[in-house]
């Protein structure tokens, strides 16, 4: 029996590609390129960190990343410029189906299990109308580690007050599923992308195109 819900937060719930126009409008004719590679060394940066021990928040993750991002394209970041496409972490969309998928999964308690920390999650989430849907937003940064750690996924357990498989963890990420199920939640693979699974010998319990098939999934279960 799912008693909660514990989603991930960028790629699953906020698209972590609407911040191409902003890099578009800076770099003419590099936003895409931008986008993919600053989104790809950002998550490279939170495994390396977490393998390395030296932990720094998301935020500052992130920004590395932009600019690693920008110096390997070949392309000036000030200071100024670099500001502003940070900015748009705060004001990333949702995606459409989100608030009819919560209100699908009905009373279960619904948190955000992130490596965002909270002085960029809670912005994010207030912004888009989602807070009033959500019991609450659980970050890596209370444990200085990122996600696949378990740690980060105790959180969950910690906070809710479940059994691992009560909880089903909501996630786009085919590397943040593989490291949910390795832990023990009941998964979700919210595959956008129509992705292969991970090769890395565990496999979501749904594999749905968007959150609103899992809902209904979950909700006739
Ligand atoms: C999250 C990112 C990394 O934890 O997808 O929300």
């Amino acid at each position: 029996m799912i008693e909660g819900v514990a989603f991930d937060a960028y790629g699953t719930l906020y698209d972590v590609y609407s911040v191409e126009q902003k890099c578009e409008e800076n770099y003419p004719g590099n936003g895409a390129a931008i986008s993919r590679m600053w989104r790809q060394k950002q998550l490279e940066y939170s495994w390396l960190r977490t393998l390395m021990g030296r932990y720094e928040n998301f935020w500052r993750v992130t920004q590395d990343a932009l600019r690693y991002t920008l110096a390997d394209i070949g392309l000036k970041a000030d200071a100024a410029v670099l500001d502003e496409i940070m900015e748009t972490y705060l004001k990333l969309e949702m995606y459409p189906e989100v608030i009819e998928a919560f209100a699908l999964l009905g009373s279960r308690k619904k948190v955000i299990l992130t490596n965002g920390n909270l002085e960029m999650i809670e912005p994010l989430v207030e912004r888009s109308g989602l807070a009033a849907h959500l019991d609450g937003c659980l970050s890596a940064d209370e444990v200085g580690l990122f996600k696949t750690r378990p740690e980060v996924y105790g959180l969950a357990i910690e906070h809710m007050g479940l059994e691992k498989e009560q909880v089903l963890f909501i996630s786009s990420n085919g590397w943040d599923v593989a490291g949910a199920k390795s832990f023990g939640f009941t998964v979700g693979w919210i595959n956008r992308a129509g992705k292969p699974a991970e090769e890395l010998g565990v496999r979501a319990d749904y594999d749905v195109p968007n959150l609103l098939a899992l809902a209904q999934a979950v909700a006739g279960s």
